[in-house]
């Protein structure tokens, strides 16, 4: 059975669902389908299906004319339907991760894709979960969920998991450039999580492991929020020592070896770095080894708002002004730059702050016209000159390509500028981190 999948793989035979349709599943999915594959995409979210249906995109990295082509072939299908899962003979798992307060992984989400699957498996199936997931996922808790219909793993169907490592927004590194890890349950699982993604990636590593592969995204997005947290306590370091870390970073990564430069911010977003190693912090911790490298930074960094209300606060203060009542603009409230995501977004708590302390808040996001959220609705203010000209501060939280920030710096009182972005030029009007 092994073997026969393995020859469909490898000549396009097979059917291939992808379950969940967002950052991470919709890109794969267009990916196989542009590969020759039959693509059955399915979300339970009928809102996305039905954009998708008519051509349309939501997400940042792909166009509507990704979509309109591949659904008009009928070789990527969108469907809320999980008994599409009966015609295909690989399933794919990218639906989200978060976590729950307390510091504890949400799997509710897996659980029920996982349940979805099992009730449509059929004999010679492969499974992979992409979603980033705690070590042990994959084996403790999808397999036997997987096998509760009397199908056997590495027997009956095959099972691995497999990080995504997407970057929204990087348009040099997308889906099918980046290397692949996969670990299988079994030796064949791995062979045919390779056979597969091979189709549409180049370099698949193989771990020995669902954990392995599940542990190396861990190390990855910890590894990045270490590293986010080290820079911006180095960052409020040089400020007290009267360095421009900026400057510091640019000397620092002139070493051709051991050093990669990370920069300062407003903290971490989005749904990968603020919540991934979390996962790996609930468990290590279940294990009796707790990490204080994730706690620290995770620290650090979810002060940083607070670090900048301080500084903005002095910065007014220096021209004899106060926080109550003082306008302030925030210029980007997505988590990262041209990506129009705005799950975790430090900038909303940079909103929050200031508002709580009395400033007049307005932001101004191309991405994002206006806030609609549980406690936090605004309009996008316009950019100019006039507007620019009327607050007492400008604080540039996300530096979005396509914004005219030469209009800011001309107009602006004044600018806290997080990435510092004219500093070679305007420094004497800018307050460098
Ligand atoms: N966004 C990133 O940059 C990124 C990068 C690498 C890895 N990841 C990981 O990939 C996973 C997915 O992340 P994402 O950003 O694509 O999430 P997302 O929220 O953008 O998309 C998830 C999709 O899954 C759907 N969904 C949820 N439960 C479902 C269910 N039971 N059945 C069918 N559909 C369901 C949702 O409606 C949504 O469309 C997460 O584990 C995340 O940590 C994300």
């Amino acid at each position: 059975m092994y073997k026969k999948l393995f020859s469909k793989i490898k000549k396009n035979e097979i059917s291939v669902a992808v379950i969940g349709l967002g950052y991470v599943g919709l890109p794969l999915a267009l990916g196989f389908a542009n590969k020759g594959f039959r693509v059955y995409g399915i979300d339970n979210n009928t809102d996305r299906i039905d954009r998708l249906l008519a051509g349309t995109s939501y997400i940042t990295d792909v166009t509507d004319a990704e979509i309109v082509e591949p659904v008009s072939h009928r070789a990527f299908l969108p469907t809320t339907d999980f008994g599409c899962i009966k015609n295909c003979r690989a399933v794919i798992i990218c639906v989200p991760t978060p976590i729950k307060k307390k510091y504890t992984p949400d799997i509710s989400f897996i659980l029920s894709a996982v349940r979805s699957v099992a009730e449509n498996l059929s004999k010679g199936t492969l499974v992979i979960l992409e979603s980033t997931t705690y070590p042990g996922t994959t084996e403790e808790l999808i397999a036997p969920e997987l096998e509760r219909g009397g199908l056997k793993v590495g027997r009956d169907f095959y099972l691995a998991f497999s990080p995504e490592r997407i970057d929204p927004g990087n348009a040099t590194h997308t889906v099918t450039q980046i290397p692949k890890v996969v670990g299988g349950v079994t030796p064949a699982c791995s062979i045919l999580a390779k056979a597969l993604y091979g189709k549409i990636i180049k370099d698949i590593h193989v771990v020995s492991s669902p954990r392995a592969a599940e542990m190396c995204k861990l190390l990855e997005n910890t590894f990045r929020l270490v590293n986010i947290g080290w820079i911006n306590e180095a960052a409020m370091m040089c400020h007290k020592f009267d360095i421009d870390v900026w400057e510091v970073i640019d000397a620092a990564k002139t070493k051709p070896f051991g050093f990669m430069p990370f920069y300062p911010g407003l903290g971490v977003g989005g749904h990968c770095i603020p919540e991934d190693p979390i996962y790996l912090y609930w468990k290590a911790k279940e294990k009796g080894c707790a990490s204080r490298f994730i706690k620290l930074s995770a620290d650090i960094n979810s002060a940083m708002p607070e670090y900048v209300v301080s500084r903005v606060k002095d910065m007014l203060s220096a021209r004899g002004k106060i926080l109550k009542g003082a306008r302030v603009l925030i210029m980007g409230v997505t988590y990262k730059k041209d990506v129009k995501d705005l799950r975790k977004s430090p900038s909303l708590r940079l909103i929050d702050i200031l508002k709580r302390r009395g400033a007049v808040v307005s932001f101004y996001d191309p991405l994002v016209p206006f806030l609609h959220l549980e406690g936090l609705e605004m309009e996008g203010a316009p950019l100019t000159p006039k507007n620019i000209a009327d607050q007492d501060c400008v604080v540039i939280a996300v530096d979005h390509t396509n914004v005219d920030y030469k209009l800011v710096l001309k107009n602006a009182r004044q600018i806290f500028d997080l990435k510092n972005i004219y500093h070679k030029t305007v420094s004497e009007k800018i307050i460098k981190l």
